[in-house]
């Protein structure tokens, strides 16, 4: 068979050229720019460790090992990704807002379609008895403060333990998930329970890597929203609890100041207590959410 190489005492060198040289007749130009600068990133990363067989062979165990822990419920290449601050740099990439826009945040593995669609002020925590009773309100607004009526707003959270719902091996049901529509004056507003700080999944390859570097596994208190609306860009993102301790250092590194939000303690029987008939204590925090016009993006 022909020698295509350019020499038989081939360097490190003349196989990183020749392996690109190999995807230069990819048809689709997009793949092509993919691979070419995939292989040429991975050869200088093996390069520059000087990586040894037995570490070439633990890599490709880690990922093994990483794909069997994957199933309907568990998404371990996301929590692999998110703990590398892959998602984020992914999300900073493909979602930068014009000034005054919500800012968006990562998507997370633990999303679920279906959640049903509530009426303002609808629980979504209704089986939490453990956690604390909390009112989540806003507006949804253009960028020049406009309210946009009929928004969508799909939310999501941990419990009070701080687990979803998919995380229970007992049950299918969905629990602390809903979706609302802003009214007329682009008001939401529902009932949940505070969100605490919670670890994620490390009992898998991602926690080993995790404890391997000394790193803890936990994500700030936050409750997850998409918010979509005709004629807007939709925004995936999170409101995060300012008195967390984790703020600083999210372990999925997807805080940004932001979206950042005071909650609010309330131990009297107040107003808000009354029209949502709760005792207290209970928190309250309000968000409001602006989205731009569909296709407005910042290059
Ligand atoms: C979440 O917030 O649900 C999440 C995000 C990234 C990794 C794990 C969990
Ligand atoms: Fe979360």
């Amino acid at each position: 068979m022909q020698n295509t190489m350019t020499s038989r005492s081939t360097t490190e060198d003349d196989i990183t050229a020749e392996v690109l040289r190999r995807f230069d007749a990819t048809p689709d130009p997009r793949l092509r720019e993919i691979m070419r600068s995939l292989v040429r990133h991975l050869h200088e990363f093996v390069n520059d460790v000087q990586l040894t067989e037995a570490e070439w062979f633990a890599a490709i165990e880690f990922l093994t090992e990483t794909g069997h822990r994957c199933n309907d419920r568990r998404q371990e290449f996301i929590l692999l990704s998110d703990t590398l601050g892959v998602s984020m740099v992914v999300d900073l990439i493909n979602h930068r807002k014009p000034a005054g826009a919500t800012e968006s945040t990562v998507f997370g593995p633990f999303h679920r379609d279906g959640a049903p669609e509530m009426a303002a002020g609808g629980n979504i925590a209704p089986r939490d008895a453990g956690g604390t009773p909390m009112i989540v309100s806003g507006r949804v607004v253009d960028r020049d403060d406009r309210p946009i009526a009929g928004a969508l707003l799909d939310v999501w959270q941990a419990d009070s333990t701080g687990r979803y719902d998919s995380q229970y091996d007992e049950s299918d049901e969905l629990h602390l998930r809903g979706r609302f529509r802003t009214d007329a004056e682009g008001r939401y507003v529902l009932r949940t329970v505070r969100p605490v700080h919670y670890a994620i999944p490390d009992d898998g390859p991602v926690g080993r890597m995790l404890r391997a570097a000394n790193r803890h596994p936990w994500r700030p208190a936050h409750i997850h929203f998409v918010i979509s609306a005709d004629g807007c860009e939709p925004v995936t993102t999170h409101i995060f609890d300012d008195s967390d301790p984790y703020l600083a250092s999210d372990t999925v590194f997807a805080v940004k100041e932001s979206l950042i939000c005071r909650f609010i303690r309330h131990d009297t029987r107040d107003a808000a207590a009354a029209r949502f008939g709760i005792e207290p204590p209970f928190d309250t925090v309000e968000f409001d959410f602006v989205l731009a016009p569909s296709r407005e993006r910042v290059p």
